[in-house]
């Protein structure tokens, strides 16, 4: 089967496709058959190599892409010797207790590649995840919708988890593919939302459900705290601005950084963490059922390069979609 990777680092002509063995699902794991995989900065961030300098990735001679999956369970692995799952069939019996019903073969699924070092990703013809890693698929959606979902949305939830404010949250980069479902998902659980975007995505993130809209630019505390005197509760800093956001923050508050070296030092008592996604088939399942698609564009999984470039030149609304 064919698959993007990378063996050296640089710019989006250094993405190449290959022809690899088709992975066979181990136990408690599934194959599914790509219909489509989300583009995202950390595909970027992993083809540049700054993942490997900041020692996020160990150096590997081949890297896959792709964590963000959209497609059909093709094989299921085997569980205690016995093959569960395939063509036309569910053996219940065969589920070993305490773990999630497995998918059988032709299910629509979606699912999160999180082991970030494998030599394979969602950017194939073919992959294999965890069964735990993946949810059936949103009914009423197409696989490249669907595929916009898993990473964005488990990592907008699991910000929010680390957060643990009841009160006012502000979300910079609300206008983004994780920035905007933060704001969703504060918004349903009723926190007053504080959004940051350009001014032209005001309609956007109010759409979203931020109850209050800061444009983008210097003085970032100063302009929040006009609307929220003592400052906000919690930060969630989708647009990596550090310090500027973390001025908004009200002593002792929260702030959630989300890459590595953006997360400013914890002044004036706030608790600063950073989010690290982790894949969440039950989640995702419940998430997919209530947050919309976000798609900026589709391209066959050959122009890969073209969607990084796209990606970096910014100004994307949604998440440009590859299909093998
Ligand atoms: N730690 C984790 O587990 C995890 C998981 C997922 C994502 N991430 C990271 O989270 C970040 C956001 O990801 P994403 O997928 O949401 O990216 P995205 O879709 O590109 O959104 C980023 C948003 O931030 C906006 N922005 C940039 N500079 C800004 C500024 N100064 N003020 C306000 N908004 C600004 C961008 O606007 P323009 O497009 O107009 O520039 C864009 O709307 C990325 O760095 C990504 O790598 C981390």
């Amino acid at each position: 089967m064919r698959a993007i990777v990378v063996r050296r680092f640089g710019g989006p002509e250094v993405l190449e496709s290959v022809e690899v063995p088709v992975p066979e699902p181990g136990p408690g794991q599934v194959r599914i058959r790509v219909a489509a995989a989300a583009v995202n900065p950390v595909d970027l961030a992993t083809r540049t190599g700054i993942l490997t300098e900041v020692g996020v990735i160990p150096p590997r001679e081949v890297l896959g892409l792709g964590w963000d999956v959209a497609g059909g369970v093709d094989a299921v692995g085997e569980v205690g010797g016995a093959e569960i799952g395939g063509p036309g069939r569910r053996q219940p019996s065969a589920r070993p207790a305490g773990r999630r019903p497995p998918f059988q073969v032709g299910d629509a699924v979606i699912g999160l590649r999180d082991r970030i070092a494998t030599p394979l990703g969602a950017y194939a013809e073919q992959i294999v995840l965890d069964a735990s890693a993946v949810a059936l698929a949103p009914t009423g959606m197409s696989a490249v919708e669907a595929a916009t979902l898993p990473l964005n949305a488990l990592t907008a939830a699991q910000a929010l988890d680390l957060a643990e404010t009841d009160g006012t949250v502000l979300v910079t980069g609300a206008a983004g593919a994780v920035g905007g479902y933060a704001v969703s998902l504060a918004h349903a659980r009723k926190r007053r939302v504080v959004a940051v975007a350009s001014e032209a995505d005001e309609a956007l993130v109010r759409g979203f459900g931020a109850d209050d809209f800061v444009p983008r630019g210097p003085a970032l505390g100063d302009r929040v705290r006009a609307l929220v005197p003592d400052g906000v509760d919690a930060a969630l800093d989708t647009a990596l601005l550090g310090l500027d956001a973390l001025d908004a923050v009200r002593g002792g508050g929260e702030f959630v950084a989300f890459a590595a070296g953006a997360a400013p030092i914890p002044l004036r008592g706030i608790r600063v963490r950073n989010v690290w996604i982790r894949a969440d088939g039950e989640r995702l399942a419940e998430l997919a059922g209530t947050l919309p698609p976000r798609v900026a564009g589709v391209l066959p999984l050959t122009r890969a390069a073209e969607a990084h470039e796209r990606l970096a030149a910014a100004g994307l609304r949604g998440r440009l979609v590859l299909t093998p």
